[in-house]
Parts: C-alpha cells; structure tokens; sequence
C-alpha cells in the first residue's frame, strides 16, 4: 500500500455537548478509519464550541474510541478579531456534562506536555515539513496565528485543505460561511501563506442532506454507534428547530474535506483565487473566489472542490465509520 498521508486536523468539535454540530466528530472518526491517512495530531479552536469544550470533547472522544495516542494540543479560545456576539449566543445554547477532576487534570497534563495549538502545529510543520497537510475544519486562527508567527517555516507545509468559505451564499450572513465568518483576519493569513488552500465551501458540502434515517443503522449496531447516532439526530432537530426547517436534517461539511484526502476521486476539483472579506458592512467574513483567475495577475490558484460522487462519498464515510467503530461501547 503507498504510503499514509499524514495530517493534522485543527477543530472546533461539538460532538460531545448537546445542540451543536456533530461533524466534525464525524470527520475525526473517518480519518481514523482511513487506512490511507496517518493523524498526527489534532488541535482544537473556539467556532462550534467554546474552545475548552472542545479540548474536553476531544478528550472524551479519542478515549472513548482507545485512540489515546493521538496527541491533541489546545488552541486559542478566541478569533484573532474578537468574539462577535452572534457566536456568544450560539455558545449560548451548547450544554456539556461537567468535566471530572480527572479530566481536568488529564487536559492540564495535555496541555503542559504538548503546548498550545500553534507550537503544535509549528513542531509538526518543523518534524515533517512537506510531509504534512493541515487539515481545518474550524475558524482559522490557530493556523492564522501560526502562518503569523513563524511565516517560513509555515510555508513548508505540503498543503491546507480547509472546509470552508462558499463561492455562492453564505449561512451566517447572505455572504459569509461560520467558519470563515468567525475569524477573516486570520482566514486571510492562510489564504495569503503562499501555500495552497483545497477549499471545501458550502457550494459543495451543501450537496448532500443527512436525515435521520440514514443514520439509523448505528443506532441498531448500540454501543459508540448509537451515541453517534442519538447525538446527531439530536443536532438535526435542534437545527430544524432554530432554523425553523420543516425536516431534520444535518450536513456532513467537515467529512468532506477528509474523504477527498482519503479518496481524491470522490470529488473534482478547479482552480480558484480567493480574497477574504474582513471590513464589508454587510460582507465581512465572505470568501470572494475568482474562477478565472483575470484579476489575481497570475498568482499561484487555490482550488476549489466543484463536483462530489455523492453516493460513493456515503459509501465511504457510513461503511467505514460502522465497520471500525462497531463492537466500541
Ligand atoms: C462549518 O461550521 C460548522 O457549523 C461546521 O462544523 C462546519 O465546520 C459549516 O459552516
Ligand atoms: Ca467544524
């Protein structure tokens, strides 16, 4: 078999706490079920979730699934621009089991060992250079600030590849998508690192909606699965609740970016130039993205993922995740 492509997955994980989204649990799971991906760590932001919720979620999840080999590292708690209010009040509604005095204690211990989220990922860049992609599927801070801090050494990354931003609509304003949304300072950092962004926006993850009975075959599998299943369920109707949908109904964003890596024929590709707005009145956070490339005077393209082999996709993310996770409590 060729080689494990190693990555590090940057996240704002809300599986774990109620009424939030579940995805990007469902990414981490997938690339831990993906024989041609090697995780070589995972570090956490503020966006779906307050960022310590996160560091617990992850905690949770890495144990609950015997991964505690996999190292993870804190990230910031906030954007580099500030917490808007209308993220105060999506963390407003997220519920989570206290941590225990052990679990306190194991993220303490976590955090002395591995530092926080930018010396992470500086060390990994230093360890395997272009051996490494980034993978993002939160706000861009943490690898804003990294990009910020240490320019060169950032810049022998192998690649980004990020769910985020949209070519069309946005879902937190008409232009701009929450990840993006919740930090474009440091969005704007990585898009101009000189690296190259594979960007999964909206246009893309937008394409597939996950109902609850797609799902149902976790929940008779038991154990971790119907966990999976329950929260996720959980979430849809949460959503179709504040969002006032006539159905449950979830997307599976963060999965996508991680299934191209695993299965790059599961999706197409095209070359795109992206500016992110920081200032507009009514745009700040949106991802201006140029196809054709006439205004970007022949810069380096980021790429854009444009077409999805939807069945296929499902196929890989709902078979792996029920063959590898089955039997787990
Ligand atoms: C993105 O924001 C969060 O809601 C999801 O986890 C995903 O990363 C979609 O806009
Ligand atoms: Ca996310």
């Amino acid at each position: 078999m060729a080689e494990k492509l190693k990555i590090l997955i940057d996240t704002d994980p809300g599986l774990g706490a109620r009424n939030t989204d579940v995805d990007d649990g469902i990414a981490i799971l997938l690339a831990l079920a993906s024989p041609e991906l090697e995780v070589a760590g995972v570090t956490t932001v503020g966006g779906n979730v307050p960022r310590d919720i996160g560091s617990l979620n992850i905690l949770r999840l890495l144990r609950r699934i015997g991964r505690k080999d996999i190292p993870f590292a804190p990230g910031s708690a906030e954007p580099v621009g500030g917490v808007d209010t209308k993220l105060e009040d999506k963390w407003r509604g997220v519920e989570v089991p206290s941590p225990t005095e052990e679990e306190k204690e194991a993220l303490l211990r976590i955090k002395a060992g591995n530092g926080t989220a930018v010396d992470f990922i500086l060390r990994s860049i230093e360890a395997f250079g272009d051996g490494l992609t980034l993978v993002a599927l939160g706000p861009l801070t943490n690898l804003g600030l990294a990009a910020a801090q240490a320019p060169e050494l950032f810049g022998r990354v192998r690649q980004i590849v990020i769910m985020g931003g949209s070519a069309r609509s946005g879902n937190v304003s008409a232009t701009a998508e929450f990840n993006l949304w919740c930090d474009p300072e440091a969005a704007d950092v990585v898009f101009r690192s000189g690296i190259q962004v594979v960007m999964f926006g909206l246009d893309i993850t937008t394409r597939i909606e996950v109902v609850p009975q797609v799902i149902a075959g976790w929940s008779e599998a038991g154990g971790f699965l119907r966990f999976l299943q329950e929260a996720s369920v959980d979430y849809m109707h949460f959503r179709s609740q504040r969002y006032g949908r006539k159905h449950p109904f979830m997307y599976y964003h963060d999965a996508m970016p991680v299934a191209w890596l695993a299965d790059p024929l599961l999706f197409d590709t095209v070359p795109c130039w992206v500016d992110v707005e920081k200032t507009g009145r009514y745009t700040r956070g949106m991802t201006v993205v140029d196809q054709d490339g006439r205004f970007h005077g022949g810069s380096t393209p980021h790429r854009l993922a444009s077409e999805i082999r939807s069945e296929a996709f499902q196929e890989l993310l709902l078979g792996r995740i029920q063959d590898t996770y089955r039997g787990i409590d």
